[in-house]
This record gives C-alpha cells, structure tokens and sequence, in this order.
C-alpha cells in the first residue's frame, strides 16, 4: 500500500483546471467563438486525476467526455461564466491551470431577437472579456498558477511578458510554427518557461503526454 500511494504526488492536492473555449453571444442563435477543442485541458484533468489530485474541471463547449471519478466538471459557455466559476474554485485550489481559449471579445449588446439580414455591411461592437487568468493572477496567495500562450510571433519572449504581467509561476507556451503543434489535433510542441526565465523545450508529443510534462514539472516544483 506505502508503495502505491508513493506513485500518486498529487494525492490530497486540489487542482482546478479550464478547457476549452468561450462562445460569446451576438443574439439567441449566434455568438462568437474559437476552434478550440478543449483536448489539452481534458488530457491535463485526466492525468492530475491518475496521480492523485481533486480535479475541478471548467469547460466551454467541447465534444469531449470525461469519465474519471476524481473529476468534477462545469461546463459553462462564456468567459463571465467562467471567470465566474474559476473564482468560485480558486480560494480552496492548490494548483490551478488555465488553458482556455477564451474569447477576448464579446459583443457590446446581445440582441434580444435574431437579428435580420438587411444592410449590405453589419458592424458590430466588441469590449474586452475579463482576462481569468490575470484576476487570479492578482488575487493568488499559495496557490501555484499555471497559464498558456498561444503566439505566432517572438513566442519566447512575448511567453515571458504575459508570465510576468499575470503573475503566473508557470507559463506553457504552445508552438504553432511546428507540425502536429496546435488546437484540433492529437499532438502539440510546447515550451515551459517558469519564473526564473528559464525555458525547457519540449519534442512534439501526444497530448496526453503533454499534460504528464507539464505536472511532472510542477510536482517537481511545489515540492522544491
Ligand atoms: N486567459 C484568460 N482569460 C482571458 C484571456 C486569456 O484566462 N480573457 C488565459 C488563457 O487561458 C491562457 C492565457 O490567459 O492561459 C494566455 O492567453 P492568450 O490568448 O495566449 O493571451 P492573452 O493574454 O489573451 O493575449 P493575446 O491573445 O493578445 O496574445
Ligand atoms: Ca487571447
């Protein structure tokens, strides 16, 4: 029994994870959205679950079933509702990892009806999501926090700003310049760079390989 509980780090720790992206709404039929496909914070869920963790898991709208008994998930659809829901969870957690795709834009105003076809153009007015992440951020007092770039350009560096920015102790940046790298498939290519700037490439993998790097490295680094 010693034995198998040594194999579980994680056990009696608190880990609160969102997936997945927010869908914004324009009117009752239509909103905003991304193509995330919420496969890394599920895989992430997953294997914190396997080594031990109480996993909350928040999740936009994904095609992806969970069936792990140490996994309780809330789904939501916008960015308030999640911001609204990862607070709720973020005081008791120990870990916390955001790899939402949030939408950093919804519309000013919902349109109470549909709105109808009529004028050549259609303009519509966008005002800035709350940023989950950087709330958090702000607020975090034990808790180890864990955020994703996702960047096309200067990626190391533009990682190493929004660490700083979000007062993250950890930041996964998610390569999109390399192949099997991105957000519908099975595989990414990331790199961790923590609060001390040093970054540790890592080989273009399976997801669920992906979500055991990243643990692995913060086992190793709430335990230093
Ligand atoms: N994030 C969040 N709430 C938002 C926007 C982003 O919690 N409203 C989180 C994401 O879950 C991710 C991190 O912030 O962990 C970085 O997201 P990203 O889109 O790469 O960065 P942004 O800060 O939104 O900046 P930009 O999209 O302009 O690069
Ligand atoms: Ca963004």
């Amino acid at each position: 029994e010693q034995d198998i509980l040594k194999q579980l780090p994680l056990r009696g720790k608190k880990v609160l994870i969102t997936a997945g992206p927010t869908f914004e709404a324009i009117d009752p039929v239509r909103f905003i959205g991304n193509h995330s496909s919420g496969k890394m914070g599920f895989a992430i869920a997953e294997a914190a679950a396997n080594l031990g963790a109480e996993v909350t898991l928040i999740t936009g709208p994904v095609g992806l079933q969970l069936e792990h008994s140490f996994v309780t998930l809330i789904k939501i659809t916008s960015a308030q509702e999640m911001y609204d829901a990862a607070h709720k969870n973020f005081e008791s957690c120990d870990i916390a990892i955001l790899s939402a795709a949030v939408a950093d834009y919804k519309p000013v105003n919902v349109a109470d009806q549909k709105i109808k076809k009529k004028d050549e153009n259609l303009s519509l007015q966008l005002t800035k999501t709350k940023d989950i992440l950087a709330s958090l951020g702000a607020i975090k007092k034990h808790q180890y926090l864990v955020g994703f770039a996702l960047e096309t350009e200067n990626e190391v560096e533009n990682a190493k700003t929004k660490l700083k920015k979000k007062n993250l102790d950890l930041i996964v940046l998610n390569s999109l310049n390399d192949k099997g790298a991105g957000f519908k498939g099975d595989t990414n290519k990331i790199t961790l760079i923590g609060k001390d700037n040093k970054t540790i490439p890592f080989k273009v993998k399976p997801k669920t390989e992906v979500a055991k790097d990243i643990l692995e490295h913060i086992i190793k680094h709430i335990h230093a």
